[in-house]
Formats: C-alpha cells, structure tokens, sequence
C-alpha cells in the first residue's frame, strides 16, 4: 500500500472515524481537515457579506471570495477570472447557462446535440431550451467503443447545429470522452460546446484552454470541498453577451426606476449574497489537489478500479455495464447482479459496511440506451484502498447467497 496514499487518507476525518468502505465518490467525496479548517477560519475570522461592505472585514470577506475564484481559474486554465462564475453546483452551472445562453441565442430550427450518456442535469436544461424555444433536440450515441467519438458526432452534426452538451467523463460508465476533438468538430459548424466536468475535474487534469470548450460545468462537493458551490466556466465572448439569469443584489451598476446597468462578468450571474465560505473551501479543496497531484490521484484509482474490474469479472453471475475493459473505466465500476436488484445489492453491501449507489444514476436516457433498469455503482477516490476494495468484492460475493440463490 503506498505510504502516501495512508497518510493522505489520515486528513479525512470522517474516514478514520468510521468503520466503512466509502465507495461512492461520484456522488460525493469526503472532506479533508484543511478544508474544514480552512471554511471554520473563514467564518470565524473573516466573515462578512462580500462585495459590499468598505470595512475591513468585508474587504477580508471579498479577497477571500475573489482569491477563490482566481484559484478555480488556475486550476482550469482559464484566460481570466472573469470566466469563472460560482454557482451551486454544476446541475447549477449548467441551468445557468440553459437559461442564459440556450433561451436567449437558440431559436426555432436549430439543433441541440446532447449525448445520450448525460447524467439528468445536461439534459434536462436542453430538453426544456428545445421546448421553449422550438429547437430540435438531437440524440448523440455512443460509438461501437461506448465512447462519444468524433466520428459519432459528424454524423449528427448539421449547419443548423448551434450547441453541443457532452460529459467528459460519464458517471455511469466512467469513461473519457475526448473533449478536445469534439470541441474542434462543434466549432467547424459554428456551434459552442458545454462540457459537464462533474465527474471528470476531480480526477484528471482539465485545461479549458486546450480543451477549448464554450462551457464547463463542475461540482466542488465531488472534488473535496463543501457542497452548495459550483462552478460555471465561460469563454468571455459568450459570458459578456448573455443576460443575466438570476437577479437582485450585486449584480448591477446602477439601478433606477426606468434604467438599469448590470454588472459585469462575472459578478452579473451571481446576484445575492454568494457562498463565500463554500468558495473558500474549494479554494482549499483545490491547495489539497494540488499537494496530492494528480499523478498519484490517477495512479491509485487506476489502480482500485483494475482491482475492482478485474475482481467483479471473477464472479459468477455479476456484469460489468460498459466497457469490458478495465482502462475504459476512469474511477467508476458500474454492474448488474443476476436476479438481485441493485438497490437490495446496494443494502447488503450496506450491512457490510460498503457505500455505494445503486439505482439509474440520474441517467435514465443512457440506461434505457444500455437496456438496463438500474444497476449498482462503486465509484473511487484517490483515498480509497485496496483493501477496501477487497472488502467490496467479498461483500459483492456473498449477495447471491444472502439473497436465496
Ligand atoms: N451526480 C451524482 C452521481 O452520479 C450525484 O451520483
């Protein structure tokens, strides 16, 4: 077991204090001390509303706000600070820019390619743009591979095409799609690309920049940080035209009776008192990242998901969803139990002490896609062991029996 890996996994209290095997870190992950630490200092020595106040505290308030953001846009590589947005989360992130973007600049007979791998939240908000505006809704799907492919998506894309949603990594399947060359696709026929990075900006190193992605799309709770912030990232040419979605304090220049001035990106998309606490958090959530690296972050679940792959292969009457591949499975292993449904696969493993989600993973268009119902979920953090994993597999073996069979 690597050394690091042990004393890394002594910063997560919830992890020494509780006799489990935590596998459900597409859902959430746990929270290391620093970041704790670092919102309780925030809220006992720097608190105020941020962006208002002229006394000193306010001030602290708004550096620690801005330096968050300034953090989130390194971390990406984004141009400027002014892309970053925080929002709730990234289901946030991505209504914001549905609202923002998709009722505003879409229009009847245009073409919204989604992927049928998209967890709910980057289909839903198309869904409802199409809807509302008369845009047509085109279904993207898999190659032979399972992935989305280049390949499959020039055969959707049309000159009429005007938005492209697509994950990056999906929460169902865990695997990669190349961003990258399906950017450089949508943009030949003039359409923006929203990437949803929920499951893919924890676990690898994501550069907007060379992914040259319109939008991404990320939750800090699944990459260590509190829930509640999120984050929209924006290329500058589409933030600075899009109107505002949600209204109020803050995101003004000046406001009267007949007239109104809004403030500009990034502070028009965040009206109200905004997460400051939950932004410091991810600012320390993504210190943490960087101290860990992700070298060992995409080594040691490499190395749980082979464990895991290689495993649940082993045993009779258990089916791996996806790839049968293990490299095709970034951090998540989904699977099926002969005559056991998931959620009672899910409350056995419970009984021993394992987490893991089971159900249709808020992507019921991919299940219907794969012809399964539901399934059961293990999903991995750098954090976890390999003798957690084990603890999973014998838990895994033993439900069949337990349940009769
Ligand atoms: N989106 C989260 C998941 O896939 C909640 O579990």
């Amino acid at each position: 077991m690597n050394n690091r890996i042990l004393e890394y996994r002594r910063d997560f209290p919830l992890l020494s204090g509780a006799d489990i095997a935590y596998l459900d870190n597409a859902a959430t992950t746990q929270k290391p001390v620093s970041v704790l630490d670092a919102v309780r200092h925030y809220y006992e020595a720097e608190n105020a509303n941020p962006l208002r106040g002229v006394y000193e505290l306010s001030e602290k308030a708004t550096a620690a706000y801005e330096n968050a953001r300034a953090a989130v846009k390194n971390f990406i590589g984004a141009k400027s600070s002014d892309e970053i947005i925080f929002t709730s989360n990234a289901s946030a992130s991505i209504n914001l820019a549905a609202y923002s973007y998709g009722l505003n600049f879409l229009k009847e007979g245009d073409e919204i390619v989604v992927s049928v791998m998209e967890h709910h939240s980057n289909f839903l908000p198309w869904k409802m743009v199409a809807e509302k505006t008369g845009a047509k809704l085109v279904k993207l799907c898999p190659g032979e591979d399972g992935y989305i492919t280049p390949a499959q998506l020039d055969k959707v894309l049309t000159d009429k095409t005007k938005l492209v949603a697509v994950t990056q990594v999906s929460n169902v399947l865990g695997q990669v799609n190349d961003i990258k060359a399906l950017a450089k696709r949508a943009h030949e026929v003039g359409a923006v690309i929203l990437c949803d990075g929920a499951q893919s900006v924890p676990h690898m190193k994501v550069n907007v920049s060379d992914l040259d992605v319109d939008f991404l799309a990320f939750s800090g709770h699944k990459m260590l940080s509190p829930m509640g912030i999120g984050v929209l990232y924006g290329k500058r040419s589409c933030l600075k035209k899009m109107p505002p979605f949600f209204y109020g304090g803050e995101m003004i220049e000046i406001v009267h009776w007949d007239s109104v001035r809004y403030a500009d990106i990034p502070h028009k998309f965040e009206a109200g008192t905004v997460n400051a606490g939950g932004a410091v958090g991810l600012n320390a959530a993504i210190e943490y990242i960087g101290k860990v690296g992700f070298d060992l972050i995409e080594e040691q679940e490499r190395l749980l998901t082979d464990l895991a792959m290689d495993g649940l292969g082993a045993i009779e009457h258990v089916h791996i969803v996806g790839s049968p591949k293990k490299e095709d499975h970034k951090g998540i292993v989904t699977f099926t139990i002969d005559d056991v449904h998931p959620h009672d696969v899910a409350g056995i493993l419970s009984s021993d002490g394992v987490c893991v989600r089971a159900g249709h993973h808020c992507a019921q268009p991919l299940m219907d896609y794969l012809g399964v119902r539901s399934t059961t979920r293990a999903s991995f953090a750098f954090y976890n062991t390999p003798e957690e994993v084990e603890r999973f597999l014998d838990s895994v073996s033993s439900v069949r029996k337990r349940m009769g069979y």
